[in-house]
């Protein structure tokens, strides 16, 4: 049963507002003595011709607004507020997930529609940076968000394996490539010879025009230069795979821009028959004026295509291949006016689809009294933030398992090392707004106390051992819709099924708003409130046995909101650490 709504309909009821509206106005008291939820009169007012005062205390004891999982209903101001049933409230939430377990939270919103999300896009011969690392976590949990509320999900990897630098980068690996540092760290070595061209371009031009023509050839599909690139990107993609796999990411389509540029001509055409396509200093532009923008350069004057063009065909390729109805681009806010423009100029050429496109930006990675050791001169990459967060993760663990004489084995305690560490940097992504810039910093993120990965584990483990404990002495949680739920009627357990009912809609706004922490927030709020309830009560020290079957009921229910929570985050849990 959703409360809210139940609180909605019955205020719909009696009033001549609809159902809709009222469940926008009402909201959650920021203070347990103003109620459960409640609904502000100020909208009667003008129907109603009274004061909002008045109108609240008239309504408040209106007999229709009576039932079983009210306790009361009271004014207060312009608020009519509503007090719940804490026992039935409590048997209500819980049940829901006793019934459905990790699939709590799941609605079919979705079901029939397609949408795709287009994540991680990293360039081939070049190191994959915690930049890359921020889209690559919020698309991964964005699709699986999405999934959660039954839309089909598409994930792109738009990789950038194409440009003038691949002309750079032959002309480089001819002259001063090693071979087997190539196949041993491919990034490294395409880095490496990177840097030297353009130290070395400064005193012989003629680089530059070798770099200039082989890019020609590979343009125009010669052997040779094919090949080169065909295993520069091969050999990158591989490295970059190594990192998805240990991250659990996937992706359904890795055409990189190369694979638009054959689609361009027909975009260029379609441009030229709307009448849209204009020469501006020697380049082909489609001007924006009329929405305030700068032109989108088409072709350069030298006629090569340029990443808007990519774009636009992709576009095109992704309506005509998925029929997508929403098509999102999680990718840095710095190109927030490429995307506006490559809108645009889809939106002039009449493209249905225009509008169903989304840009969904971030922020950028700062650190805080960090060191690594970085192979890739002064940049961090996702492996050298992950490797160096599983290590400290992993002494952490080690020190707390050899105080408490867990009996861990060292391969055991890696394990979890693993799994944590990668949680801490993935919590630290999705932990706010993602507009907002990151600052990476050890204490934080590895505090198993705060608002961290850690801790939510930590709560996860601490969960699932007491309901271990208890099937091994042969007591097992109470089933969903079991009255003896209605026990749980303490502040405490109250408070978490609150946290708990929250959870599903926390998804759906997460989806709405394109923004994993609400996900994070509202289980983050789950383990608090959990946490706070284990304080305070016993759960399976007590003599009664009624309490002690329904506080594992909520113990199992906790467990399980955490573990889809972080699933939705791209966290995995461990049973034990
Ligand atoms: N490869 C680009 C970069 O690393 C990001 C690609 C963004 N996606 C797109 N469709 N333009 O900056």
């Amino acid at each position: 049963m959703d409360f809210r709504k139940a609180v909605a309909t019955k205020v719909s009821d009696i009033t001549d507002l609809d159902l809709e509206t009222v469940n926008r106005l009402v909201e959650i008291p920021p203070q347990d003595d103003m109620g459960d939820y409640a609904f502000p009169c100020f909208s009667l007012a003008k129907t109603m011709h009274k004061a909002p005062n008045m109108i609240a205390a008239e309504l408040a004891t209106n007999p229709s607004l009576a039932a079983p999982w009210i306790s009361r209903v009271e004014a207060k101001g312009p608020y009519l507020n509503f007090f719940v049933d804490r026992g039935e409230y409590v048997r209500e939430v819980l049940s829901e997930v006793l019934k459905d377990g990790l699939t709590y939270g799941q609605s079919s919103e979705g079901e029939g529609k397609t949408i795709i999300i287009e994540y991680s896009s990293p360039n081939i011969a070049k190191p994959f940076h915690v930049g890359h690392a921020f889209t690559t976590i919020l698309g991964h949990s964005l699709a699986r968000i999405y999934e959660k509320l039954g839309y089909k999900v598409v994930r792109m990897n738009h990789l950038g394996d194409y440009g003038t630098q691949f002309g750079k980068l032959i002309t480089a690996y001819r002259l001063w490539g090693d071979e087997e540092a190539l196949e041993a760290n491919a990034i490294t070595e395409l880095l490496r010879i990177y840097v030297k061209f353009h130290e070395e371009e400064k005193n012989d031009p003629s680089l530059t025009t070798s770099a200039r023509e082989n890019f020609k050839k590979l343009e125009d599909g010669c052997e040779d230069e094919v090949k080169l690139w065909k295993r520069f990107r091969d050999l990158s993609l591989k490295e970059f795979q190594i990192l998805y796999d240990r991250m659990g990411v996937s992706f359904d389509n890795y055409n990189g821009e190369s694979y638009y540029s054959p689609l361009i001509p027909e975009i260029v055409d379609m441009l030229r028959e709307k009448g849209l396509l204009e020469e501006s200093e020697g380049a082909q532009v489609v001007k924006l004026d009329d929405k305030k923008l700068p032109p989108c350069i088409i072709l350069k004057s030298d006629g090569t295509t340029i990443y808007a063009s990519r774009d636009l065909a992709s576009a095109k390729y992704r309506y005509d291949t998925y029929h997508f109805d929403k098509n999102i681009y999680v990718v840095g806010l710095p190109q927030a006016l490429h995307f506006q423009q490559v809108f645009a100029v889809l939106e002039k050429m009449g493209m249905p689809y225009a509008k169903n496109c989304e840009h969904v930006g971030f922020g950028l990675v700062k650190f805080q009294n960090m060191k690594f050791s970085t192979r890739e001169g002064n940049i961090v990459t996702l492996e050298d933030l992950l490797n160096e967060s599983v290590a400290k993760t992993y002494e952490i663990i080690k020190a707390n398992a050899e105080t408490r004489n867990s009996g861990m084995s060292d391969e055991e305690l890696h394990e979890i090392a693993e799994k944590v560490g990668l949680g801490a940097v993935i919590y630290t992504y999705v932990k706010a707004g993602r507009e907002r810039d990151i600052v990476f910093s050890w204490d934080t993120m590895l505090d198993f106390e705060g608002d961290t990965a850690p801790y939510l584990i930590y709560t996860y483990a601490r969960t699932k051992s007491i309901l271990q404990k208890a099937l091994a002495s042969g007591i097992s949680p109470v089933a969903s819709g079991s009255d003896l739920l209605t026990k749980l009627s303490g502040d405490e357990e109250f408070a978490c099924a609150k946290m708990i009912a929250d959870l599903p809609d926390a998804i759906r706004k997460a989806s709405a708003s394109n923004e994993p922490f609400m996900v994070s927030r509202a289980v983050s709020q789950i383990a608090r409130a959990f946490n706070r309830f284990y304080n305070n009560c016993s759960i399976l020290s007590g003599d009664d046995e009624e309490i002690k079957v329904a506080r594992l009921a909520l113990c199992q229910c906790v467990c399980d909101c955490i573990e889809l929570g972080t699933y939705l985050l791209g966290i995995s849990v461990v049973d034990q650490m």
